[in-house]
């Protein structure tokens, strides 16, 4: 079918006075019916509803691209500018991306596999992988001609738009739910911008962002500019492999709230294959990890349905519960495309998994970073992995952020006064 394109009734109402578009990506696409609109702050397809796209010419990019030409790059996310939907030239970017991909040999050992990886994206600028998607929002953000970005946020989202903000001098408001991790808080207020904390879970946070970006006066990056944000993810795909030699892995497992980092880092090695810089097409098979107090794509995936039913978040991972997630969809189709599994876990297994981390890597990840693990450990118990297997499980935040949940549970092992007969004796007694 021919597919003209399409100029949104909403541009036309809401943007106008922005008059501009996009100028690296003229046209965005609806996921579903293939419709194509000038590309614009417009998140959904006005006749069905299905989340819309960025248009890549592979073609064009193939012709460009080589993995010459990305290793010359900069030593960050902005590398791989030629499949990002913002101009590289004029990016906002204070360092995201190109993070360790650490060979786990001690954790493998402890959990039987053969062949493990942590992607380490704590080490972004504000500590999570949302630092990616944000960078290239507030680039097109301010192509766009906002002066306001906003967010509803779980937290580590909160960081990034706060500090890519106060890095870009565009005003912030940030929408987050009233009960996050006091590490999640201070860490987006330190960057000055506008704080909101809003009574209620993430779900009311973002119903509340929906409608504020109805006004289309603000960028909202995961909302009317959402197109764009989420192509961000790709890049935690570019970069694992890159690291591994140009291939991809055979297994990687994601942590997934609205469920875009897992259908973007899919699309992402397909891309990569797309363009000629991946040989073999991806034979990845991505696995989906959630806390069981929120598990509304691992329930799908378990349940063999593409129905995503919403639950009411209540688990220590706050920045997972997204009860009602906008990908969802895509997620656990991505999974079940790919023959992968999905894994929900318990809070005590968070914290398990946090600990596991940390002891063995010596990486100190939040509660997200607990859930991948704790999943991680569940599917190596359950054979999914076969030897001589490579997987990659993504560590996409970190610890202090969410200290609280460790509150209790982590603590010095001796208590005593300052005085070396005291120590020894405690010692003696140690090894007694
Ligand atoms: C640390 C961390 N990991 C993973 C995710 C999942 O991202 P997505 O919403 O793209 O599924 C989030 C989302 O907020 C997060 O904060
Ligand atoms: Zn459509």
């Amino acid at each position: 079918m021919s597919r003209s394109a399409y100029r949104s009734p909403a541009i036309g109402r809401r943007f106008f006075y922005l008059g501009v578009t996009v100028a690296k990506i003229e046209q965005l696409q609806c996921r579903e019916c293939g419709r194509s609109y000038e590309s614009a702050p417009i998140y959904v397809c006005d006749f069905c509803f299905a989340p819309l796209e960025p248009v890549f010419d592979y073609d064009d990019i193939a012709s460009r691209i080589s993995r010459e030409s990305i290793k010359e790059g900069p030593a960050s996310i902005w590398r791989y500018s030629e499949l990002l939907p913002a101009p590289s030239d004029r990016r906002v970017d204070i360092g995201a991306g190109l993070t360790p991909l650490l060979k786990a040999d001690r954790l493998a050992a402890e959990l039987g596999i053969s062949s493990l990886y942590i992607k380490n994206d704590t080490a972004n600028p504000t500590h999570s992988f949302k630092d990616r998607v944000v960078s290239v929002a507030l680039t097109v953000a301010r192509e766009m001609g906002f002066d306001t970005v906003s967010c509803a946020s779980t937290g580590n989202l909160a960081n990034a738009v706060a500090a890519h903000a106060a890095k870009a001098r565009l005003r912030s408001f940030v929408f987050i739910p009233a009960n996050l991790e006091q590490g999640m808080v201070i860490t987006t207020a330190i960057y000055g911008g506008n704080l909101v904390a809003v009574e209620g879970n993430y779900d009311h946070v973002n119903k509340l962002c929906s409608e504020t970006a109805q006004k289309g006066e603000w960028g909202f990056v995961n909302v009317n500019l959402r197109p764009f944000y989420s192509e961000g993810s790709k890049t935690l795909a570019f970069e694992v492999a890159e690291q591994l030699g140009w291939r991809s892995p055979d297994h990687v497992v994601v942590p997934v709230a609205s469920g875009s980092l897992l259908t973007k880092f899919r699309k992402g090695l397909q891309e990569y294959h797309k363009v000629g810089i991946l040989d073999d097409a991806p034979h990845t098979k991505v696995h989906a990890a959630q806390a069981v107090g929120c598990n509304p794509v691992v329930a799908a995936i378990k349940g063999g349905t593409d129905v995503i039913r919403p639950v009411k978040p209540d688990t220590i991972a706050k920045s997972l519960a997204i009860g009602n997630p906008a990908d969802g969809y895509y997620a656990a189709a991505a999974v079940s495309e790919t023959g992968g599994t999905g894994e929900d876990v318990t809070d005590e297994e968070i914290v398990s998994g946090i600990r596991l981390l940390a002891s063995t890597e010596g990486i100190f990840a939040e509660t997200a970073g607990g859930v991948t693990i704790a999943a991680l450990k569940k599917m190596a118990e359950a054979g999914v992995f076969a030897e001589s297997e490579t997987v990659v499980a993504l560590i996409t935040g970190m610890g202090l952020k969410t200290a609280e949940a460790l509150t209790g549970r982590v603590g010095p092992n001796f208590h005593i006064s300052g005085n070396l007969d005291k120590f020894e004796e405690e010692m003696r007694l140690l090894s007694a």
